[in-house]
């Protein structure tokens, strides 16, 4: 692997507790670029701009899709990963299904580690903080045919992140729009998938709604993710998630809720989710709390759900009595290194 080290790093002026996620990144950047059937020599440099024509097919047809993941610095100033081979193996699950080249192990995890031990000053540490880490790959070949690109760049980039959408917030029940459809492509981290997501959460927020639930493209029955996270549902003292499909992403973290629900006793159930079961548990009294999580936000919490002309308000829980909130906990510990790691999550850098 080449490393150039940055002559001008900006870490020394950054303020590591005040700013804001996503539009400050690390000192240095990793690429890997493939051509002509295979990946050329991997190499970490100065963060910075690379020029492109518009006509790369990256941008012309949306052959383009991402990661997301966090490292985490403790008490010690060790430095851990979390998870790092289901980012692996999900990225390469998006890059065959949009006619990507794979991505070896070597490159996406040498390329990780490298990368982040190089920028380890940069991950702030303390309640909810961490690095956010976006390995991304896209089409480069500049040819406006509609085809497969022949060229590609896998990058790494980090920005560092506090928790964000930590107030609960207000979310839509969608009964026009969908996030994906069967045969398509919603279990990718594909790039267009958020593209689809902005227009119908821009009308979610003119209605005074901060997010939407995604619910089905066939009738609008069931629930399948909310805003960029996977979604779950209590009734009384049992969770409901949408099971994983061609249409829900395979999230990291709502893998991890799950097996720590399931480790703390919660009987969880992975199936259906019926927006009028959900509306008629909200109406009996059994409808105890409804949330999203995902890398990035790790839990947002759902104060009032939008459905029809209804405005469900949800019940006001604490911290101990919220399954959201006490599971973020547990996940959070065994990121951070403040617990033990039953399920062996942790990746040292
Ligand atoms: C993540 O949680 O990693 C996501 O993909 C959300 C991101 C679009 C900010």
């Amino acid at each position: 692997m080449i490393i150039q080290k940055s002559a001008n790093p900006r870490i020394s002026n950054f303020d590591l507790e005040n700013f804001s996620f996503g539009n400050t990144f690390i000192d240095h950047m990793f690429i890997c670029e493939y051509e002509d059937g295979k990946w050329g020599e991997p190499k970490i440099m100065p963060y910075g701009p690379i020029g492109f024509s518009p006509a790369m097919m990256g941008v012309n047809y949306g052959q383009a899709c991402f990661e997301g993941m966090k490292a985490y610095k403790d008490e010690n100033d060790d430095v851990f990963l979390f998870r790092p081979e289901k980012n692996f193996s999900r990225i390469n699950k998006s890059t065959s299904r949009l006619a990507m080249p794979e991505i070896p192990k070597d490159i996406f995890m040498e390329g990780l580690k490298t990368l982040i031990d190089l920028d380890r000053d940069w991950i702030p540490k303390g309640e909810g903080m961490s690095l956010y880490i976006r390995p991304v790959i896209f089409a480069t070949e500049e040819v406006l045919k509609a085809r497969i690109s022949n060229k590609y760049m896998f990058a790494i980039v980090a920005t560092p992140a506090k928790s964000y959408y930590a107030e609960p917030v207000s979310v839509k029940i969608s009964d026009h729009y969908s996030r994906a459809a069967n045969g398509g492509v919603g279990f990718a981290k594909a790039a267009g998938n958020y593209a689809a997501s902005f227009y119908p959460t821009k009308l979610a927020n003119e209605e005074g709604f901060e997010q939407v639930i995604w619910t089905d493209d066939i009738a609008h029955e069931y629930f399948e993710e909310s805003g960029t996270m996977n979604v779950f549902v209590r009734i009384n003292d049992t969770i409901y998630t949408p099971k994983t499909s061609d249409k829900i992403l395979d999230g990291v973290t709502r893998d991890s809720f799950i097996k720590l629900a399931e480790k703390r006793g919660i009987e969880v159930v992975i199936g259906d989710v019926r927006v009028k079961d959900v509306v008629e548990a909200f109406d009996n009294g059994t409808l105890k709390e409804v949330w999203g999580v995902g890398t990035a936000v790790v839990t947002s919490v759902f104060k009032s759900l939008g459905y029809q002309d209804r405005l469900l308000t949800l019940p006001v829980l604490s911290d101990e009595e919220s399954f959201a909130l006490s599971l973020k906990k547990d996940l959070t510990d065994i990121q951070t290194n403040k617990a033990e790691d039953p399920f062996g999550w942790r990746f040292k850098v």
